[in-house]
């Protein structure tokens, strides 16, 4: 059995046990730490996100929260000049690939990209970058639900439910650099693959990537292209 141990988040003093993941600590303990693609039951992390960071007393740099483990006597702050400018600029990266359409997207008001404006006074809009993906690429093959590739975030949730949860393997990443995407074998209708249409994908989607067609406000000119 892990031995407890005693750290400091934002000054406020917190128990744990030796090894957990920072991230999950501060959550627990009502400390909210922006976070995008960790899921608590995944094995592996993948930090893809890097909205995570914060400071810990000692060590020269921000990390992520996700990756990092808690020990002894640990000093960590969630917040600091350094921690709010690498957030503000992970956030416009993810936003400049993020096809903006909130008022008449399926997840308007239960976003996690939403959340995290909120939480942080950010801007849901790009002030810095060019938006890169201006059309909706909508597969709307499955029968309860759609996929629409302009809208992901590629944190993976999607793939670990798919592959670790429900263990299908209909998804994955597919390409690399701008063109990356989840997507199914060759880049095929959902419908056609061996997709079981279990939802995981959409429970786990903390966008509008997965969603589910009735809780589609107002629907798209649904284009079949994937
Ligand atoms: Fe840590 Fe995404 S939650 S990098």
């Amino acid at each position: 059995m892990s031995k407890l141990i005693t750290l400091i988040i934002d000054d406020k003093q917190v128990e744990a046990k030796e090894g957990e993941r920072l991230l999950w600590v501060a959550l627990d303990n009502g400390i909210y730490i922006p976070h995008l693609c960790d899921l608590r039951m995944a094995r592996r992390t993948v930090a893809s996100c890097r909205l995570c960071f914060v400071e810990i007393e000692g060590l020269p740099n921000p990390v992520t929260s996700c990756t990092q483990t808690v020990s002894e006597g640990m000093v960590v702050r969630t917040r600091s000049p350094r921690v709010d400018r690498l957030l503000r600029t992970g956030f416009e990266l993810l936003l400049s690939n993020h096809r903006l359409h909130c008022a008449k997207c399926a997840k308007n008001k239960r976003c996690e990209l939403q959340k995290i404006a909120k939480e942080r006074g950010l801007k849901l809009k790009l002030t810095r970058l060019r938006q890169l993906v201006k059309e909706a690429q909508i597969d709307e093959s499955p029968g309860v639900f759609c996929y629409d590739s302009s809208k992901c975030v590629l944190c993976g949730r999607c793939i670990w439910a798919d592959q670790e949860q429900v263990k299908v393997g209909a998804i994955g990443f597919i390409r690399r650099g701008i063109g990356r995407k989840v997507a199914t074998f060759e880049d095929g209708l959902l419908a056609d693959s061996i997709c079981t249409q279990c939802e995981a994908c959409v429970k786990i989607c903390p966008v509008g990537a997965f969603y589910l067609k009735e809780d589609e406000r107002k629907p798209y000119k649904i284009k079949k292209e994937c």
